[in-house]
């Protein structure tokens, strides 16, 4: 059985005392009443005891109209007060609601009919309200403590509501942050995308990770990562944002030093080639034009930038290991001996070798070791097969037989790039990578690339 509800109930009139007890009793125990006749006997019971609810009567001895309103709110604010009313004018509610009273009624027995309702329906009212309090205070709580960035702002360009992050982080003050359109704030670079963002969400589309710069109060900017979301209806937007500029200076000085990784990667590469290109000049121009076929291709075949870059870094010295055959035997024409064409094998391992120790950030030394190695296992030096070889090989074992059999040899004539095109579609998914051929033909056939 729930609790009975507490009630004062404070009237001097014994008649109207004695209905209203036998009204609220009839409830089965669901009310428990005690009560004042007097202003005396009231604030000794009100200090006293603990109740749900007053019920006053509207005219009592020793009170002056509402006063009896004043006196419970000073003790308890959230006290819910009825007030019984034998008049029942318009003056007396609006006065008492006006004070803070929940409800009234006239004492009539019709009206008084409807009073143990009224009753429920003040304390359930009561009820929903200091919920929603609570929630509101919880959520108070959250976006005041938040070391994140949560704002409301308005689709009129202005912020509505920001926490106390926001001054932390940018040093304006909030006055200063609602008081100018956000645009204002934004890094006159990041503009456009912010622009573009905001119509992106006035249509009601949801942003995440969105990266732009706000002007902080020293004038300096710090990058934001936003995460909005729309309320189209009310033209608002809820966003959660966060300061990522240490990360970002971080993200800026990886870059750098790779960039500078491979600026020294492309000094090495250069200054090995020019020793080739002087010792060789044949296999140097060969070099050179297969770094050309397989940066096309790799891009035909939409690799990254970074990989296009490494693969034409390869490329340019993907003979390398050459140096440590004699020259007679790469120049010499007819066909080689088994000696002969077993030192020449060895030249993609010598070539890792020569490379394998200097720090690149690209696979080199691997495309170069697994250059002459084919999809069924046939190539050397270790008879990978298909994937177990590196895409970047794959594509340089292509661009390596098209070059050598399109150009003229010192030892033969060129087969041409038709019969070179022909053999290695003949052999595509045998020995050569299928994608690789595909765009390769590509090339040649449909997008004007030519050997220089
Ligand atoms: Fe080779």
């Amino acid at each position: 059985m729930s609790k009975p509800i507490r009630i004062l109930y404070v009237d001097d009139n014994p008649h109207d005392r004695a209905l209203v007890r036998a009204l609220l009793e009839k409830e089965h125990g669901g009310f428990q009443i005690a009560e004042a006749a007097s202003r005396e006997d009231f604030e000794a019971r009100l200090e006293e005891g603990e109740y749900d609810l007053i019920l006053s009567d509207f005219n009592i001895l020793g009170f002056e109209g509402l006063q009896v309103v004043d006196i419970i709110r000073a003790k308890n604010p959230h006290l819910p007060v009825v007030i019984l009313t034998g008049t029942g004018s318009e003056e007396i509610a609006i006065e008492a609601l006006r004070r803070g009273v929940d409800d009234y009624i006239v004492k009539t027995p019709n009206h008084m009919k409807r009073l143990p309702h009224m009753i429920y329906s003040v304390l359930e009212k009561k009820r929903l309200g200091e919920e929603r309090t609570q929630v509101q205070q919880e959520r108070d709580r959250l976006f005041n403590f938040s070391i994140d960035l949560l704002c409301i702002a308005g689709f009129d360009g202005y912020f509505k509501q920001l926490n106390p992050a926001w001054e932390k982080t940018f040093g304006w003050t909030n006055d200063e942050l609602v008081s100018k359109p956000y645009i204002e704030l934004v890094h006159p670079d990041d503009l456009k995308r912010t622009t573009h963002t905001g119509h992106n969400l006035a249509n009601g589309i949801q942003v995440f990770s969105f990266e732009n710069r706000y002007l902080c109060k020293d004038g300096t900017y710090k990058w934001i990562s936003w995460n909005s979301y729309p309320l189209v209806e009310e033209g608002l937007i809820f966003a959660v944002a966060r300061d990522v500029t240490q990360h970002k200076l971080m993200e800026e000085e990886r870059i750098q030093s790779t960039q500078k990784l491979i600026k020294a990667m492309e000094s090495t590469i250069e200054a090995i080639a020019t020793t080739v290109e002087m010792r060789d000049p044949y296999t140097a121009g060969h070099q050179r034009r297969v770094a050309g076929i397989v940066s096309a291709i790799a891009r035909e075949m939409c690799l990254s930038e970074d990989q296009v870059h490494g693969i034409s870094m390869a490329g340019i010295v993907h003979d390398i290991g050459k140096i440590s055959v004699p020259a007679e035997i790469l120049s010499r024409p007819g066909k080689l001996s088994k000696i002969e064409f077993d030192l020449i094998k060895m030249h993609p391992q010598a070539g890792y070798d020569i490379l394998k120790d200097i720090e690149f950030p690209l696979p080199i030394a691997q495309t170069i070791l697994q250059h002459h190695e084919r999809m069924d296992g046939s190539g050397y030096p270790a008879g990978l097969s298909k994937d177990a070889i590196l895409l970047e090989a794959r594509i340089m074992s292509v661009a390596d037989v098209v070059e050598a059999m399109a150009s003229h040899r010192p030892y033969r004539p060129a087969i041409g790039l038709d019969g070179a095109l022909e053999e290695i579609s003949m052999n595509s998914g045998i020995l050569y990578d299928a994608d690789v051929v595909d765009a390769c033909i590509r090339l040649f056939r449909e997008k004007g690339f030519k050997l220089e």
